[in-house]
Order: structure tokens, then C-alpha cells, then sequence
């Protein structure tokens, strides 16, 4: 079996490559990535020593590389984690978001159709759904609700869904597709919520909390994502969506300050900012679907997931130094200050 893993050297990219290079000792894994500010070929290191593993640096939407590499290595299996993945930058500038979600999906879904791929998998993200009221705890994303997108990110991970169904639809490319909610463990770039706080805090800087942080996520620990995902590539029914979270809702201000706790710093850290624009208020995951159709349930609570994340963070200085050292430190100037 030969897996293209578009985005590897990105958070989810890599833990998957490492969960898959584990758990099928047989197959054969590729990465495709174009490693923007997002990618971290430090993050491969690991994989890079194992003979079944191999990296390729290119963009999802340059369409001739796309072709070169399907027809060079004849995937069985292609999963597309690569994105433009970040909410505030897609508000900053939403174009690159067009051109890596939407039209680079479409050049792999292009050639997945003509080098007869077995299966297309999509990694989406709930935010297709749009959010939840904070005052109707009983409300949930299912499969069947309607898209209804708040940001620019959300709207391109939205449209590469819709093009995915269509491919199947159309031309009946065996595709399947995933919307999680909101991953954290190791290798995830700090500038997402649990890493910048883990990263700012340990330096005492202040930890800037969007609104009165009282907006909703529901946290998956990221190998629980990455079991869900195998098992849907190998078990879950083309043409289908598969709805990935583990009932695990917490309020952000809650998160920052279990992360304060944890590392025995002082709440005087946090500093309520300006909110987002357009800020989704609550998402929580009805994962019903998968957990009767595939028998996927979540192993890690949050708990043991937090300690084992802020661990390693502490571990692995190195590699968040190294990011803000580069593009990273600029935006975090101009966005923090
Ligand atoms: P990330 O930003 O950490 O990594 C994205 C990776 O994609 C990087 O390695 C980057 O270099 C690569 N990439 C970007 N543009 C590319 C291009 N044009 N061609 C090839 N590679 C490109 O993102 P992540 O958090 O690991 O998310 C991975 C996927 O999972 C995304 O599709 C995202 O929408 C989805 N998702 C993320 C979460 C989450 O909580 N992080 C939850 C649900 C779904
Ligand atoms: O739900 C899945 C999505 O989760 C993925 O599709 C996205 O790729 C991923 O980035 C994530 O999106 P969010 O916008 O929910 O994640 P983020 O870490 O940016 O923010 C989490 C919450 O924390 C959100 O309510 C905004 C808030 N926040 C975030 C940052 C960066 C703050 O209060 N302060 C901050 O500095």
C-alpha cells in the first residue's frame, strides 16, 4: 500500500505520517509538502530514517509537479491534510487560502481521477458548519447540517469539501471525508491557542485572550484524530462524511488557565484583547456516525493529553525557538505586539 500524505510536515501531517509508519510497518508513505511558515522538516527528522518514508517539497497546487509525482509513484491512498490552516491569518489576507484549500485540492482530486487513486481522503474541520449558540448546550454538529462558513478559512475548507463530494459524485472517485474539531499535542505551530499559551507563559509574556474568553472548542488529542482517520481510509464508506471529536467542550479562558496551572505561573499572565472578527462562538462534535459505524472512540482524555503536550513542549524548546526565529517572529510582532 502506497499513502500520499499532502501537508505532513505540518501538526497533523506528521503525527499522522508517525502513526501510520508505526501502526502499518508494510506501507509505503510519501509526503507532498511546500513547507510554508507552517511546515517544519525538523518535525519529519524521525521519518526521514525510515527506508518507507519519503518527502517530496511542492506545492498541492502546482498542477504539472501534482501529475509528475502521481504518475512517478502510483498512490493507492491520498490524504490531504495540506491547508492554509489558521483562522486569524485567513481574516489578515484570504487568498492563499483560495489557492492552497480550494484550488489545490481540486489539482489532487484532478489526478487522484486520472491515475485511478483507491481512495481520495479530505481532512476538513467543523468550523465547516459555522458554530453553535453558547446558550443551547444541546446542540451538536451532525453530517447533515447544512455549511455555513464564518471566515475565509472556513469558507475554502468548505468549498474544497463540496469539490471533493462532487469528484465522487461526478466522476465517482472513491473520495471520503473527515471534519474534527479542534486538535492539540506535539509539533503544533505556536500560534494556535494551547501552543502559544504554553510557549508565552513559560517566558512570562502575557497571553493574549480573545472577547472575555468565554468562546467554546471541543479538544481532541491529535493521535485520537489521526486513529480516526485510518480508520475511515480503510473501513469508512466512499462518498461519505465522518464527523471526528470527542465530547471534550471546554471555554477557551478555562484551557489558558489549566495550561497557567500546569505550569505554575501566575493567571496575572492573562490579558483580555480585542476578539476576533467574526469569532465562531461554540463547536461540539456529534461523533454518533463513526463511533457506531467504525468503532472509534477517543483513548486520550484531556487531562493526560494536556500533560503529555505541555511535556513535550518543555522538551523541545529547540523547535519552537527555531520557529520564532523566522517568518514567525514578524507576525507575532505585528498581531501581539
Ligand atoms: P498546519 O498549518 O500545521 O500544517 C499545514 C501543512 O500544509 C504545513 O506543513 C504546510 O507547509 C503545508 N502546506 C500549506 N500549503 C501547502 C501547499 N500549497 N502545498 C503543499 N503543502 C502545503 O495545519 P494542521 O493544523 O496540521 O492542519 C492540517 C489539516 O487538518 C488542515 O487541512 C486543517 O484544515 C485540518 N484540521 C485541522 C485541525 C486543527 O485543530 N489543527 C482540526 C480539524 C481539521
Ligand atoms: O475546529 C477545528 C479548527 O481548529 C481547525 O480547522 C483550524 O485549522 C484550527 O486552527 C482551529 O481553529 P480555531 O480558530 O478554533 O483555533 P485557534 O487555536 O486559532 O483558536 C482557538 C480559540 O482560542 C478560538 O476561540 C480563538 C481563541 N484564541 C486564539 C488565539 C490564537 C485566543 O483567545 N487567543 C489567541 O491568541
Amino acid at each position: 500500500m502506497k499513502i500520499l500524505v499532502t501537508g505532513g510536515a505540518g501538526f497533523i501531517g506528521c503525527n499522522f505520517v508517525y502513526y501510520m509508519l508505526d501502526k502499518h510497518t508494510d506501507y509505503k508513505i510519501v509526503c507532498l509538502d511546500s513547507l510554508t511558515y507552517a511546515g517544519n522538516l525538523r518535525s519529519l527528522e524521525k521519518a526521514m530514517e525510515n527506508p518507507n518514508f519519503k518527502f517530496i517539497k511542492g506545492s498541492i497546487s502546482d498542477k504539472e509537479l501534482v501529475n509528475k509525482v502521481f504518475e512517478e509513484e502510483q498512490f493507492d491512498i491520498v490524504v490531504n491534510f495540506a491547508a492554509e490552516s489558521h483562522v486569524d491569518r485567513s481574516i489578515e489576507n484570504p487568498f492563499i487560502f483560495l489557492e492552497t484549500n480550494v484550488m489545490g485540492t481540486a489539482c489532487l482530486l484532478d489526478a487522484s481521477k486520472k491515475y485511478g487513486v483507491k481512495r481520495f481522503h479530505q481532512v476538513s474541520t467543523d468550523e465547516v458548519y459555522g458554530d453553535l449558540p453558547l446558550d443551547r448546550p444541546d446542540l451538536f454538529f451532525t453530517e447533515d447540517l447544512p455549511l455555513t462558513a464564518s471566515s475565509p478559512y472556513s469558507a475554502s475548507k468548505a468549498s474544497a469539501d463540496l469539490l471533493t463530494l462532487a469528484f465522487h459524485r461526478t466522476y465517482g472517485l472513491p473520495v471520503t471525508v473527515s471534519r474534527c474539531s479542534n486538535n492539540y499535542g506535539p509539533y503544533q505551530f505556536p500560534e494556535k491557542l494551547i501552543p502559544l499559551m504554553i510557549v508565552r507563559a513559560q517566558e512570562n509574556q502575557s497571553l493574549p485572550v480573545y472577547g472575555q474568553g468565554l468562546n467554546v472548542r471541543d479538544w481532541l488529542y491529535v493521535d485520537d484524530h489521526c486513529k480516526a482517520i485510518d480508520m475511515i481510509i480503510h473501513n469508512g464508506k466512499v462518498g461519505e462524511v465522518y464527523n471526528v471529536g470527542g465530547h471534550n467542550e471546554k471555554r477557551n479562558i478555562d484551557v489558558v488557565k489549566t495550561i497557567l496551572s500546569q505550569l505554575g505561573k501566575p493567571e496575572e499572565l492573562i490579558t483580555y484583547v480585542k476578539d476576533r472578527a467574526g469569532h465562531d462562538l461554540r463547536y461540539a462534535i456529534d461523533p454518533t456516525k463513526i463511533s457506531d459505524e467504525l468503532g472509534w472512540h477517543p483513548e486520550t482524555a484531556f487531562d493526560d493529553g494536556m500533560k503529555k503536550t505541555i511535556q513535550w513542549y518543555l522538551d523541545n524548546t529547540a523547535w519552537t525557538d527555531e520557529i520564532k526565529s523566522g517568518e514567525y517572529a514578524e507576525y507575532s510582532k505585528r498581531i501581539y505586539g
